[in-house]
């Protein structure tokens, strides 16, 4: 028996990097799992996932096509887990991106695309999975995607930093909305995590002149991690397993730096 064995899940973000790694380590606990991304990728990544995670006990998964700006494709997704899974136990709310531009150079537009995805979604999502979770009458857990960014501004990054800052501020409001129904709601903030968010990141901070070359911001960022260097996506999991498990049963609100010790707050 898993930790989480019985229990439902979905992810957004779901088709590769972080995202990817929450809901093959969720599977290994038995979960079933929706992985849920706008990338249509995702539907094809299933069956690679179920045979990769393939052992005793491991959860089912399925795969949704979905944009996370559009509550009806929020919707449909949750639709869709429960008609495969029979409910929504666990809500991940992780597809972000990031589009960094100098401080004086960021328009309205980056603006918009980037406060839409990384915390409307994260409003969006809240709302819907807790909808279901209401309708269920038996409570459930949100976990949300933050960023050493919630709590640091990055003058190349004002949007990205006040999108992540954004998601703090909803967890604490949908964790005081949602205590009476059982649900807990929790974030989790990384520094810096090795994915092809931050292979197109690096590309960008050398486009606009942060870093010189390729690779250079990524050691920038890592040099003051205290364990020594950056994330694989697997260092994140043992946190959002615990997040989406019993044992977090009595945490609501919080948003649990893991970050190998960059900030210490
Ligand atoms: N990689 C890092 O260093 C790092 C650090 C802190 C926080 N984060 C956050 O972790 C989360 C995952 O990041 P990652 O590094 O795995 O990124 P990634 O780019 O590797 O994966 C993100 C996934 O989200 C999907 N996505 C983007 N927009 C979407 C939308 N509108 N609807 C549905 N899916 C969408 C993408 O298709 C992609 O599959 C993001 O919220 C990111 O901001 C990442």
């Amino acid at each position: 028996m898993g930790r989480l064995s019985s229990k439902n899940c979905l992810v957004t973000g779901a088709a590769r990097g972080i995202g990817l790694a929450i809901g093959k380590a969720l599977m290994r606990e038995g979960a079933n799992v929706a992985f849920v991304d706008v990338d249509a990728g995702v539907k094809g990544i299933v069956a690679g996932v179920a045979k990769e995670v393939a052992g005793a006990g491991i959860g089912r998964a399925i795969g949704v096509q979905a944009d996370v700006t559009s509550r009806a494709d929020i919707r449909r997704a949750i639709a869709e887990t429960v008609s495969a899974f029979g409910s929504l136990d666990v809500m991940f709310n992780n597809a972000g991106i990031n589009k960094p531009l100098n401080f004086m150079d960021v328009t309205e537009e980056n603006w918009d695309q980037v406060v839409r995805v990384n915390a409307l979604s994260v409003l969006l999502g809240c709302q819907e999975a807790a909808r279901q979770m209401i309708a269920q009458g038996r409570g459930g857990k949100i976990v949300n995607t933050a960023s050493v960014a919630s709590r640091q501004g990055y003058p190349n990054m004002a949007p990205y930093s006040a999108s992540k800052a954004a998601v703090i501020s909803l967890t604490q409001a949908a964790a005081r909305a949602l205590a009476k129904q059982q649900i807990t709601v929790n974030a989790f903030a990384p520094a810096v995590v090795l994915t092809p968010l931050w292979e197109q990141l690096d590309k960008d901070l050398v486009a606009i002149g942060t870093s010189k070359q390729p690779g250079e911001a990524i050691d920038m960022f890592s040099s003051t991690i205290l364990v020594g260097r950056a994330a694989r996506p697997e260092d994140i999991t043992g946190t959002t397993t615990f997040l989406a498990s019993a044992d977090s049963d009595y945490i609501t609100g919080q948003t649990i730096m893991v970050d190998g010790g960059k900030f210490l707050v």
